[in-house]
């Protein structure tokens, strides 16, 4: 163990076991933080490795990351693998990376059941390997979930210094193996990590139960299904019309939900209602199917019936070309006129074909303010070389005899690429020329699933607890969104105004009232 801060590696290509037993009684001693609430759901396994460190932290939202070397086992094969320090990266589990020019394998026990993986990068230069020559494969059992992957290109194309990759994969056995080689045919290739999570989640979360006869396969005849044996990545989750929502502040499963402005597509009217004083019912979806903050929030089209039929209100999502994907839908109404199933009816298009003909949330949910989510699949086709595509969600009125108001709404949105044969990997994104403004200070650390926490930590560091105590104040505080208190189809540029002026959560509502005020969309009248 003594040697491990020391820097060893050789250039034979030999296999390196880490060996990294019983982390299932870590659950146990996770502190629980979230201001004593109890979680919906409860891992039984959760495991957070601080890859790399040789003594374990706790985050600042009180999650404990245990050290990868106190538990290293198999000191013949060290040679291979260094530890490095990091002294740009501020935040768990970014600080410390294990780096490797030869494969190594994490092996953990764990309870058979699916699993979510999230693997943590920071790609930086690690002492002598090159920030841009690390190019590994990552493999679990039969799955290959990155191959000659890039994290500095990732990196780049996500314009953010750390990000973390999350798979879902079932384990039916108690071992579970993630395997890291670098690629053979790249110079001077090696593999590395900063961070590993294993957390279980319900059985039926995102697989299909046995019983489920599936949803809908947008433009296919057959229903489609979770399968055990398919392997799911997240590639976006979502919340959509409020703000972002850490991994601590999920229903217990550590997922992160961003915001939805960046997938909105310009140009288009949109507003966000809010409605913080319900109290959800999960009467039809789990309760740890995603936090309690992605069912107050939502983004609607507004309330001008002609503007309304003109348009669909659409997001558009980055993805692979040449994998099928997982999309699922969060609703929940909790706008004052909305009460009746044909109050607000919509079609919904993913990928531009008619996935919904008739969405109405109230006759899915049976009443207002119960959170339902939809399920669809669909196939998103290589054309060409285009290695990326965009998958689009789009929102549109039903037809008027169809619906009393000529609206739609969303509340989340869940996407993810599944495994074909086993295949999750998709190309690396193509290299960024570089910008030649070389004098400007390096952005500051901004992970791409976490800004916010990632800031209160920096913060936290500098300032010792007495500061840590407010992040818990700023963190677990109400969201600080405006709450319409006004009718819904009264809303007028005044009201819009007055919450632009009203605090650092206005950003969504200010950017699109411009829109929603324009001269021609300024009255707001009943439909
Ligand atoms: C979630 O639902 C379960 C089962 O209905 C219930 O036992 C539990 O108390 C609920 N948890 C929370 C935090 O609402
Ligand atoms: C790292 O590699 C890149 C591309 O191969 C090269 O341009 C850069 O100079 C290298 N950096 C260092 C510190 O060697
Ligand atoms: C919020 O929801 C509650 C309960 O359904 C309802 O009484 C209230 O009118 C809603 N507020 C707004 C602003 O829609
Ligand atoms: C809705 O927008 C249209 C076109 O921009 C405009 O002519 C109309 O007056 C608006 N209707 C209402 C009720 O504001």
């Amino acid at each position: 163990m003594k040697n491990f801060t020391q820097r060893f590696f050789s250039s034979q290509k030999k296999l390196c076991v880490l060996t990294l037993f019983h982390f299932t009684f870590l659950y146990s001693i996770t502190i629980a933080f979230a201001g004593g609430l109890p979680k919906p759901y409860t891992p039984h396994d959760n495991i957070a490795l601080d890859c790399g460190s040789t003594n374990n932290k706790i985050d600042l939202a009180g999650r404990s990351w245990f050290a990868d070397s106190t538990i290293f086992l198999d000191q013949s094969n060290k040679v291979s693998v260094i530890l490095s320090s990091v002294t740009k990266g501020n935040s768990i589990p970014y600080k410390t990376a294990r780096l490797s020019r030869s494969q190594f394998t994490y092996s953990f026990t764990v309870t058979p059941g699916p699993k979510f993986i999230r693997l943590h990068f920071y790609p930086s230069s690690y002492q002598e390997f090159n920030r841009s020559n690390a190019f590994f494969d990552v493999h679990i059992g039969g799955y290959t979930l990155l191959r000659s992957f890039s994290p500095a290109l990732t990196a780049d194309y996500l314009k953010s210094e750390v990000f973390a990759k999350e798979f879902c994969i079932n384990i039916d056995d108690q071992k579970l193996n993630i395997l890291f080689s670098p690629d053979p045919s790249m110079p001077d290739s090696y593999a590395f990590i900063n961070g590993i999570e294993i957390v279980s989640m319900p059985n039926n979360l995102y697989y299909s139960a046995d019983d489920d006869t599936g949803f809908n396969f947008v433009n296919q005849v057959n229903p489609y299904r979770i399968l055990e044996k398919q392997a799911l990545e997240t590639v976006y989750r979502v919340n959509v019309g409020g703000s972002s929502i850490s991994p601590a502040q999920d229903t217990g499963m550590y997922r992160n939900w961003s915001e939805d402005d960046e997938y909105l597509t310009n140009g288009k009217p949109s507003v966000l209602p809010v409605n913080l004083s319900i109290n959800p019912s999960f009467s039809v979806i789990p309760n740890y199917s995603a936090p309690i903050p992605v069912y107050k929030t939502a983004r609607t089209m507004g309330t001008n019936k002609t503007v309304n039929e003109n348009y669909r209100l659409t997001w558009e999502f980055r993805v692979d070309s040449g994998f099928t994907y997982y999309v699922r839908l969060h609703f929940c109404e909790f706008q004052k006129e909305i009460t009746e199933p044909g109050d607000r009816v919509f079609q919904i298009y993913i990928d531009n074909i008619v996935a919904e003909h008739q969405a109405d949330v109230i006759s899915w949910a049976g009443a207002k303010g119960v959170p339902v989510y939809r399920d669809y699949a669909v196939m998103i086709g290589r054309a060409g070389t285009e290695k990326k595509r965009n998958l689009s969600i789009a929102l549109h009125p039903a037809p008027a005899w169809r619906t009393k108001y000529s609206d739609a709404i969303l509340n989340g949105v869940e996407i993810f690429k599944l495994s074909n044969e086993g295949n999750l990997a998709g190309a690396n994104p193509d290299r960024i020329p570089t910008i030649p403004h070389q004098n400007s200070l390096p952005p500051p650390i901004r992970p791409k699933y976490n800004s916010r926490a990632i800031f209160l930590i920096v913060i936290g560091v500098a300032s010792g607890f007495v500061a840590l105590s407010a992040i818990c104040f700023l963190i677990f505080r109400p969201k600080s969104r405006v709450e319409v208190s006004s009718s819904w189809y009264q809303l007028s540029c005044k009201d819009y105004s007055s919450m632009d002026g009203s605090g650092e959560e206005h950003s969504g509502v200010g950017k699109h009232s411009k829109n929603t005020c324009s001269p021609e969309n300024k009255k707001w009248d009943l439909l």
